[in-house]
């Protein structure tokens, strides 16, 4: 019997490739994301209109998987974006947004997959974070602190779920090809207030984000995702990079330094 996977966030970047590459290796792929005409066409994946934002559309979205193939045997929750901005600035409803998008609709989707997975004895839960999951930059806060939340909660869940054959698990991109850094960039002069006195860190925090290492592509990150999902005995965090792991290992280890850092860069940027 074909496995079955189901990815959200497929319109685009890593969980587009990994779309394909799941239908590739032989599964069959639910693929979810708003701009359902942007998922890939391929005879082992079925597209799906997805707002993970909205739960009615998580209920729909575990169903129609269910109704077809009756079995789900990996869940990708990849759909994510960056809110950042300055934290003053930030309106209450799109620092809600960024949990419910990056944090609540994991949640959401995992409740939603677990009775199957637990009547099947097995299953894998893809929680995409970032090496942001541990570091962080000025302006991200509600990113860093959506991704530090789902790092925490899939490990919770991990130590819940893994007597039933499920495991809960974590990949951790660093700056890879796709629209993040696009949308984060627009979502940052879009949440500045008219005469922001952030302005020149907006302007030093573009230059970091423009000038990001993107060495690795989404192709990359989705061959990471497979093995995150195949792995008979899951790791405890994947990368794609010895430096991404170096990143985390560095910002977990030493916060000190890595505050250090930051505020190095900020005086930096508003010396200028
Ligand atoms: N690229 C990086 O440098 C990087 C680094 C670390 C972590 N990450 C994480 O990796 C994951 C994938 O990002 P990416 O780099 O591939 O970015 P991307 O190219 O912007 O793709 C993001 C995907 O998420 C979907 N999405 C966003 N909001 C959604 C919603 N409300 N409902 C359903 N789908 C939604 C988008 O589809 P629609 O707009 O069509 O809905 C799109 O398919 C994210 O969780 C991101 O935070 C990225």
């Amino acid at each position: 019997m074909k496995k079955v996977a189901l990815i959200t966030g497929a319109s685009n970047g890593m969980g587009f490739e990994a779309a394909k590459l799941f239908a590739e290796k032989g599964y069959s792929v639910v693929a979810g994301a708003r701009r359902v005409e942007k998922i890939p066409v391929d005879n082992n994946i079925l597209a799906f209109k997805l707002d993970v934002s909205e739960v009615a559309s998580n209920e729909a979205f575990v169903q129609f998987a269910l109704q077809k193939f009756g079995r789900i045997d990996v869940l990708i929750n990849n759909a994510g974006y960056g809110e950042f901005g300055p934290t003053e600035e930030i309106s209450y409803a799109n620092a809600l947004y960024q949990f419910k998008v990056n944090y609540f609709a994991a949640v959401n989707l995992a409740q939603l997959v677990l009775p199957t997975m637990r009547k099947q004895k097995s299953g894998r839960i893809v929680n995409i974070s970032s090496t942001g999951g541990n570091g962080y930059v000025p302006l991200g806060a509600h990113y860093h602190a959506s991704k530090a939340a789902l790092q925490q909660w899939s490990d919770v869940l991990d130590t819940e779920v893994k007597q039933f054959g499920i495991r809960s698990v974590i990949v951790q991109p660093g700056g890879t090809q796709s629209a993040w850094s696009e949308i984060a960039m627009k979502n940052v002069k879009d949440n500045l207030k008219p005469d922001s006195p952030y302005e020149k860190l907006v302007d030093g925090i573009g230059n970091l984000l423009g000038n990001i290492n993107l060495s690795a592509t989404s192709k990359d990150l989705a061959e990471v995702f497979y093995q995150a999902a195949t792995d008979a005995r899951p790791k405890f965090r994947y990368y794609y990079s010895l430096s991404d792991r170096m990143m985390v290992w560095v910002t977990r280890n030493h916060p000190r330094i890595t505050r250090f850092g930051m505020n190095q860069f900020v005086k930096s940027v508003l010396k200028k």
